[in-house]
């Protein structure tokens, strides 16, 4: 196997993650109140062929079966996300306890089954109650968040440990608040600059609150990171690439690593300029203890008339996706992002790719393009730990075919396969792939018996 489980330390950490509103279900079950995303599916137009996330996996209901498959798997960890709307169902004030009680039940089980949880606190069904206030692009949400952290680390932070307290800011701002392809369906610059300064305020915020609650926490937040190369090695193109960084990559990191916004994106931080408070950059780059990296993907960028634009290599594999297979962007990225911010550890809490599964007639899903995937970008994970990266786990994404945001059911990303009109779970031949994988990591040394007498 090109991807030689040697690459890395006995104790990495092998993972699956998954997200609230793409995988529960039970949309109007013990008291949970509407997200933003079940007010944009109802809104006609939005989701591709009228899905939502009512039913979904019916994870739920169905979490038992499902961890008794995680453990089956192998899995080290298991990454899901908490339904604010569960828990605050106003989105402030009032606690749902039978919200809470259900991520109680799932974290037991976990443990139960030797997998460590791993919560994402922020997976963008934010409560409709607070999108009527004003919703992120408001300081009150941000403010907000922090009674919702509050909340859950008081419940379950005895037993979770490793807490990210937001998912790809970037996604939730830009295309849920500028693009409008996302809920709350926006389409403002402004409140995307904002809604991304609230994410990141709130974040530092909420790392303060879980390391009071949960004892031995490890806190961090999840980017969605890609590496971003020129076309043509001109300068012209070269300048485009390190905008398309700065907008995507840089306007994060910076702020979280140097407490700073790049300067070099002029336009944007004269609209960032009314958000910002005083002491919110010192807040924003509290220390954590690793940053989350989702990937899927790089940037191929020209410099166009107006602005940069992006490029497609089109000899490269694409996924149903659209997005191009290309592995070593991601160890670039990885060495990059360890030598320019040093992050104390890094793990890939997403990687993976959505293909046009099938199920034969032999009843299996046959998935050889997402084996290969996998074994690609894990190869590339691996060599970048050769040359010095700190990562120290990787999630796959995702474990479930589940709903996948404005396209609806229609792309699927899972090692397992969901046949939607009975719900009935079917490993693919990835799974079984990834199951084997784990399986043959090598073993921690074992501290050899100490002779008594
Ligand atoms: C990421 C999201 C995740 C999923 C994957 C395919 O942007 O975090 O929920 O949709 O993409």
């Amino acid at each position: 196997m090109p991807d030689n489980q040697n690459q890395f330390p006995p104790d990495f950490l092998w993972g699956a993650a998954t997200a609230s509103y793409q995988i529960e279900g039970a949309a109007h079950e013990d008291g949970r109140g509407e997200s933003v995303w079940d007010r944009f599916c109802a809104t006609p137009g939005k989701v591709r062929n009228g899905d939502t996330g009512e039913r979904a996996c019916d994870f739920y209901h169905r979490y038992p079966d499902d961890i008794a498959l995680m453990r089956d798997l192998g899995l080290d960890a298991f990454r899901f996300s908490i339904a604010w709307p569960r828990v605050l169902p106003e989105g402030r004030g009032r606690v749902n306890e039978a919200g809470l009680d259900f991520y109680d039940r799932l974290v037991d089980e976990l443990l139960a089954n030797d997998i460590e949880p791993w919560v994402t606190l922020f997976h963008w069904d934010t409560p409709q109650a607070l999108e009527d206030e004003g919703g992120w692009p408001a300081r009150s949400t941000a403010e907000a968040f922090g009674e919702y952290a509050e909340a859950v680390a008081r419940r379950l932070g005895d037993r979770v440990h490793n807490w990210i307290t937001h998912n790809e800011p970037w996604v939730h701002a830009w295309i849920g608040h500028s693009w409008g392809q996302h809920a709350p369906g926006r389409t403002s610059e402004s409140d995307a600059v904002a809604t991304a300064h609230h994410l990141l305020l709130s974040h530092g915020w909420a790392v303060d609150v879980i390391r009071a609650l949960s004892p031995d926490a490890q806190v961090g937040i999840t980017l969605n990171l890609a590496q971003s190369y020129p076309l043509n090695e001109t300068p012209e193109d070269e300048a485009a690439a390190w905008q398309v960084d700065g907008e995507a990559n840089r306007w994060f990191l910076d702020p979280l690593f140097r407490g700073a916004y790049p300067p070099d994106l002029l336009q944007r931080n004269e609209l960032l300029a009314p958000f910002i408070q005083n002491g919110d950059l010192r807040t924003i780059s509290v220390p954590t203890d690793f940053l989350g990296v989702n990937n899927y993907f790089r940037f191929l960028v020209s410099a166009g008339s107006d602005g940069p634009r992006m490029e497609s290599d089109t000899e490269n594999q694409h996924t149903d996706m659209g997005w191009e297979v290309y592995p070593d962007g991601l160890r670039r990225l990885l060495v990059r992002v360890a030598r320019d911010y040093e992050p104390r550890a890094i793990y890939i809490t997403e990687n993976g790719a959505a293909f046009g599964d099938t199920r034969g007639h032999d009843g299996h899903v046959h998935d050889p393009e997402r084996t290969a995937y996998l074994q690609s970008y894990i190869d590339a994970v691996g060599q970048a730990i050769g040359e010095g990266a700190p990562v120290k786990g990787y999630f796959v994404w995702s474990l479930l075919d589940n709903f996948e945001w404005s396209h609806g059911y229609s792309k699927r990303f899972g090692i397992v396969y969901i046949d939607y009109p009975t719900l009935e779970r079917v490993p693919k031949d990835s799974f079984y792939w990834y199951r084997e994988f784990i399986g043959s990591r090598p073993r921690a040394p074992q501290p050899s018996p100490i002779a008594t007498g």
